[in-house]
């Protein structure tokens, strides 16, 4: 017989050979886990249906299998200026590539989810369906593209795909297949939709008192949930708003904090809805359009008609912002209806069980913005920075395989993460100290000052001195006169690291997409081209190498 997953990642089920019903092969390439979830849950539709369902991360799959697939559907979101997600890189690649076969057997839909604030708005996902369109497959439904509250398309999207899939599935004359999606019983009850309402243990400043920054030590206590993480981990936290701020939002569009409205069915008083329904922190480009026409303001309203201008105004205001600057008459429905829903935020996990069982640890940076003698917060960062210790907080792991210390103990690791992107370093040197790795550790850290900014230093430094971890290179950007980051130290160390990499080290970095990650990559390309002796192109096609054998990882946002 030949055997299919289940949307039960690991578990697999036996489907008879005289049976050959033709799988529905369900493909997700994200980063937060949204396209997970989504293809979960339309994985679990599907086999309840009574569909033989393939579920697996675009990561996993084996290009070679495309030829035999009849159904294919995809969830993929985009990043930055158009980009793959990692788990997609390779998938994305191999189909736009001369390797590439004619798929004229195969039947596909495509969810993208994107954000309109960018102007490659779910790139990925088109990627996709032009290039299966163009290797002859037949698209099932247009692609449906999804901005941050993907939900409700999502929803459709679901719905449409299982009908359509429905009859060529009954066409291929097979008895269907039903594939038990039961969860197993390594998994935890408490997801995204139901998360754990756990208890704050500690929120403590980690930077000094002089610090420009304000980076949170913060400790959960996951009680009794059961509730199960591995190092590499996120934590995906739903945060409640300020009252001050939900405050401000009802007194400066003069309304009733006791009005009631309507919120997913659910009646509440505007100012619950406010605290724990919707999103007060970050704008979106829907919004700011709205909010142009309501106010009839015209400087609003260019900037609105400027996709560009509208990104970089989303980054630099809150809904606050809007009504002090750009007073509206609006009444409270219209105001609920026009804001997004709350959605939580991930944090990289800084522990490990086998150190600190039922806790779990997090590094926080409070996003804070001085605008106009206002100081706007970041939502969960604030929520989580002003914590009292024994307050809750709703909270479910977001497991990230693909940012994972190496199986074998024997080899060694290259950790890089500037600022809070030490934190998922924290829970590896946990979990390799309670393991007794013995295999060599190095890892980079950077931040504006030694002084105020060194975090966890004290840890370090005790793994340093028991040999836990070998090696440690800082990277204090401010202490002189020029720019020191984490990038320089790399280089300084070129040979030495070049040598690690030829010992099978893995790499990772963890902390700021935008440039940082970058700039460390392009750091290793340099590195491959003057210790490796490689050319431009063949340092790339090494760091690929690397990247596809799961030595390099990169957990960045
Ligand atoms: P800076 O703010 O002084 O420029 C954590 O945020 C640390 O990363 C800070 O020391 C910050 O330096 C530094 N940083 C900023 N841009 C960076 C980049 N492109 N690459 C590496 N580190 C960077």
């Amino acid at each position: 017989g030949y055997l299919a997953a289940t949307a039960n990642q690991g578990q697999v089920a036996q489907i008879p050979e005289a049976a050959p019903a033709q799988t529905v092969t369900i493909l997700y390439g994200s980063q937060t886990g949204n396209g997970k979830g989504i293809a979960t849950t339309l994985a679990a539709q599907a086999s309840a249906k009574g569909f033989a369902v393939n579920l697996a991360s675009m990561a996993d799959y084996k290009v070679r299998q495309l030829k035999q697939e009849t159904i294919l559907i995809a969830v993929v979101s985009t990043h930055g200026e158009g980009e793959a997600p990692d788990d997609a890189i390779e998938l994305h690649k191999f189909l736009a590539s001369k390797r590439a076969p004619k798929l004229e057997q195969l039947n596909f839909s495509v969810l993208a989810l994107g954000d309109t604030s960018y102007e490659f708005f779910c790139q990925t996902g088109k990627d996709f369906s032009e290039r299966l369109t163009a290797l002859g497959a037949k698209e099932l439904l247009p692609i449906v593209e999804c901005d941050v509250d993907y939900e409700d398309a999502a929803e459709n999207w679901q719905e449409q795909v299982l009908t359509a899939v429905e009859p060529l599935v009954q066409a291929s004359g097979a008895s269907v297949v039903s594939i038990d999606t039961a969860k197993s019983s390594a998994e935890s009850e408490y997801t995204k939709q139901q998360p754990y309402e756990a208890e704050i243990l500690v929120s403590q400043k980690l930077t000094g008192r002089d610090s420009d920054r304000d980076v949170r030590h913060v400790e959960i206590d996951l009680g009794e949930s059961g509730i199960r993480y591995e190092a590499g981990d996120a934590l995906g936290i739903w945060f409640t708003n300020s009252s001050g701020l939900v405050n401000e939002v009802i007194t400066g569009l003069s309304l009733d904090a006791n009005a009631e409205v309507t919120v997913s069915k659910q009646t509440l008083t505007l100012e619950q809805a406010l605290l724990e329904k919707k999103e007060l922190t970050q704008l979106y480009p829907g919004l700011v359009t709205a909010w142009a026409e309501l106010a009839g303001n015209d400087a609003l309203t260019a900037i609105a008609a400027d996709k560009e201008q509208t990104r970089q105004f989303v980054l630099g205001h809150q809904l606050a912002d809007l009504i002090t600057q750009y007073p509206v008459t609006i009444d409270a429905d219209k105001l609920v209806a026009l804001l997004r829903p709350l959605t939580p935020r991930l944090y990289s996990i800084a522990s490990s069980q086998a150190e600190v069982e039922s806790e779990v640890h997090l590094t926080v940076a409070l996003v804070e913005d001085e605008r106009e003698g206002q100081t706007r917060f970041g939502g969960a960062s604030h929520f989580l920075a002003s914590a009292e210790e024994g307050q809750t907080v709703k909270v479910y792991v977001e497991p990230n395989k693909h940012f994972r210390l190496p199986e074998s103990n024997d080899t060694p690791v290259i950790m890089v993460g500037p600022g809070t992107g030490v934190a998922p370093f924290r829970a590896f040197m946990q979990q390799r100290a309670a393991d007794g790795v013995e295999s060599d550790s190095w890892l980079f850290f950077g931040n504006p000052h030694f002084e105020q900014d060194f975090l966890y230093q004290v840890e370090w430094q005790q793994y340093l001195k028991s040999g836990e971890l070998s090696r440690l290179d800082v990277a204090f950007s401010r202490d002189q006169a020029e720019k020191v980051y984490v990038q320089h130290r790399i280089a300084e160390q070129g040979e030495t690291l070049w040598n690690w990499l030829q010992n099978g080290a893995h790499f990772y970095i963890c902390g700021d997409a935008e440039r940082m990650a970058k700039d460390v990559h392009q750091a290793l390309i340099n590195l491959a081209i003057e210790h490796g002796g490689l050319d431009e192109a063949g340092a790339e096609n090494y760091l690929e190498e690397l990247r596809s054998a799961k030595r390099y990882q990169k957990d960045v946002y």
